[in-house]
């Protein structure tokens, strides 16, 4: 880790701006003042197992009361509420039918076509358990894993729902990685039942997910996967093999709509969700039921301001965190409409999600910083078109904001009205952790602003000593907290390496090591730098330079590979690519092409870099380390500055520069 790469933006200007809540959105809120905001805080900070405990009494039904908070007896393994008993579907659907909201929409589906759907909770519940029921019927029991490899369909929904009300914890993989990439996960994860579709529609095009799990299945998963189920969305011609493979609507369509919820304990997993690393290949993040289930609703609670007659919507895709704790887990636990669209915003239809807003009077919106940057690039003569008057909220998550883009958001798409809310977290920490309250808390353009009560956050040196004001740092969290991660799937010893061994804090060993970048300016505002690891942020994608690497040393004609990160106005950071070639391979533009393919169909294409940049020899210390300060400094088109000596070989430069 280190903090070089961040050095350059320590230099920010300090930013002015600030934007209080309106008085009439203050006084509507469940937070209402920065004392308010204060009192909690407090609160959770004298006391903070009391604190957790009355929120999971309030918040969340249990089956049977836990008795214990918090257990730190085997820190970092922390247990949550380790004796408490409950089923997260039932404080997501059955919860709310019991208390009169049967008729209320939990679901609004909008199809990329133009087709829509929209579900009831009770029409919900029944969709629920009909398909928990068929996962019974192919053999699925409670610890089993399973896989969803889905477009953003309804039945992805249903599918999570299903699988955690029977026990049965899910591993939902982004329909956008490739038939390898899904491969490993199925793998790593012992996954022996997959629920795919036929195909998903994404930009104009079908991405063939069947053919890429029987893929997956023939080229090293046979002896994991046993059964899948294929719903049918494009109606393309695919293969289906007897007795291993059942199309939804025929296993689906029969089942009782009654399943019974299984009891969970707290700390049974719900899920697994794979994010990338510094290091090796992805790690699978575990995730278990009572924690998880209050900090998605909790924190769903205090950040979108949630009313009964909200329409809240939020862009992301179940395959990521944000969809499963604030498209699926997080809005359903509370009792919201949430919507879910299956299309991204292209070239053909730049006005797609200003057209949902409008149909469907969202009141909260929730994006990402690359989303709109490129609304900004199109012009503002797009959303203008557009009758957007029904927002009230609006949020950003996945990788900093620029001030610019949060400006434009804010006057463009809220018209100066609505609160923007900043939200920074990660797939480990299960839910947000720094963010402004929007009744609450004042915004300053491009701030994440306060952690949320009961989260202790510091910004440290490598020793662990408190940085100066605006001085660049590592983001640390001092405090375990119900949603955190448990671990590692099949790897405690790297949960450990990777968060909990970096820095102590105070002589104090459990502290949590983000990855990211952070400074806090005079006002005690918290301002994300990005991450400080070999992790780059590709339009809020995550991605490990390693595993990129490694796609690319899998290639015949490579010898070595080094990626780095390039500043981007809209992806935030692009792919940068340095390949040296094997003997007697000899370097054209077609290779690169072919190199650049070659990453798509290991990893999928949100890992295809920009550039590749050929060279005979890689610059490397004398100790053979590759000098990726250098190739950043290259791939960005800046001298190269500092320290040179500790190169083995300067002429590399030279030809680096020129092949660049
Ligand atoms: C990384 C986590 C959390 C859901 C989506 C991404 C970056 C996330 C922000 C923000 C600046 C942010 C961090 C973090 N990030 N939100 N509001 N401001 N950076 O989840 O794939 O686990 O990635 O995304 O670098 O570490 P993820």
């Amino acid at each position: 880790m280190s903090l070089d790469k961040r050095n350059s933006i320590n230099n920010i200007l300090e930013e002015n701006r600030i934007f209080h809540p309106s008085k009439n959105f203050a006084d509507n809120s469940n937070i209402r003042s920065f004392e308010q905001y204060h009192s909690l805080k407090k609160q959770a900070l004298k006391n903070p197992a009391h604190f957790w405990e009355s929120f999971a009494k309030s918040e969340i039904d249990w089956f049977e009361p836990f008795e214990t908070v918090l257990d730190s007896e085997n820190a970092p393994f922390f247990k949550w509420f380790k004796e408490g008993k409950l089923n997260i579907t039932y404080n997501c659907i059955d919860r709310h039918i019991k208390n009169g909201l049967g008729k209320k929409t939990a679901l609004i589906w909008e199809g990329e076509p133009g087709d829509s759907r929209k579900f009831t909770y009770n029409e919900l519940l029944k969709e629920v358990c009909k398909t928990a029921n068929a996962l019974k019927e192919i053999g699925v029991k409670k610890g089993d894993l399973v896989c969803i490899y889905m477009p953003m369909i309804p039945e992805a929904m249903f599918a999570m729902l299903a699988c955690a009300r029977i026990g049965a914890p899910h591993s939902v993989v982004f329909g956008g990685f490739s038939s390898e990439a899904l491969k490993d996960r199925l793998i790593d994860g012992s996954a022996k039942f997959v629920i795919t579709a036929d195909g998903g529609f994404r930009k104009d095009k079908v991405i063939e997910l069947k053919n890429a799990v029987d893929a997956a299945i023939e080229n090293g998963a046979s002896k994991i996967v046993e059964k899948v189920i294929v719903v049918q969305r494009t109606k393309k011609n695919i293969s289906m093999l007897k007795n291993r493979d059942y199309w939804w609507h025929e296993i689906v369509k029969n089942q009782k709509d009654w399943c019974e919820p299984e009891i969970m304990n707290s700390e049974d997993r719900l899920f697994i969700l794979y994010t990338s690393g510094s290091t090796g290949k992805p790690k699978g993040v575990v995730h278990t039921t009572g924690g998880y289930n209050l900090w998605s609703h909790l924190t769903f609670k205090w950040i979108f301001d949630i009313k009964i007659d909200d329409i809240y919507w939020c862009t992301a895709d179940v395959g990521w965190i944000t969809g499963h704790s604030y498209i699926v887990y997080g809005p359903l636990s509370n009792g919201a409409t949430t919507i879910m669209y299956e299309g991204v915003p292209r070239p053909s239809n730049l006005g797609a999600f200003w057209e949902i807003i409008q149909k469907y009077k969202v009141s909260i919106f929730y994006t990402a910083p690359t989303a709109i940057r490129s609304f900004m690039k199109s012009g503002r003569e797009i959303p203008d078109k557009y009758d957007l008057d029904s927002l009230r909220l609006l949020g950003t998550v996945g990788e900093p904001i620029n001030p610019e883009a949060w400006m434009w958001y804010r006057d463009v798409i809220g018209k100066n009205k609505c609160p923007i809310v900043d939200t920074w977290w990660q797939t480990e920490t299960g839910g947000v952790m720094i963010s402004p309250l929007p009744g609450a808390i004042a915004t300053k353009p491009g701030s994440a602003t306060f952690p949320l009560p009961g989260i202790e956050v510091e910004v440290v040196d490598k020793n662990g000593k408190k940085v100066k004001e605006n001085e660049g740092g590592f983001l640390i969290i001092k405090k375990p907290w119900p949603g955190m991660m448990r671990t590692i799937h099949g790897n405690s010893e790297r949960y450990i390496k990777s968060y909990w061994e970096h820095i102590s804090f105070q002589g104090e060993k459990n502290v949590y090591f983000a990855g990211d970048g952070a400074r806090i300016d005079k006002d005690g505002y918290i301002w994300i730098m990005g991450r400080v690891d070999d992790v780059i942020s590709v339009s809020g994608h995550r991605l490990g330079t390693m595993e990129i690497e490694s796609a690319l040393v899998s290639h015949e004609s490579v010898a070595e590979a080094a990626v780095v990160g390039k500043k981007d106005d809209l992806k935030g950071e692009a792919i940068v690519a340095f390949v040296s070639l094997e003997k007697d391979v000899k370097t054209s533009l077609e290779l690169a092409e072919r190199l650049k393919k070659h990453v798509v169909s290991e990893i999928g294409i949100i890992a295809r870099p920009e550039k590749i940049i050929i060279s005979d020899s890689l610059p490397k210390t004398r100790s053979g380390k590759i000098m990726r300060r250098i190739l950043r400094s290259i791939a960005a088109g800046e001298r190269i500055t500092g320290d040179i000596s500790t190169l083995e070989d300067s002429s590399v430069l030279e030809k680096l520069k020129e092949s660049s």
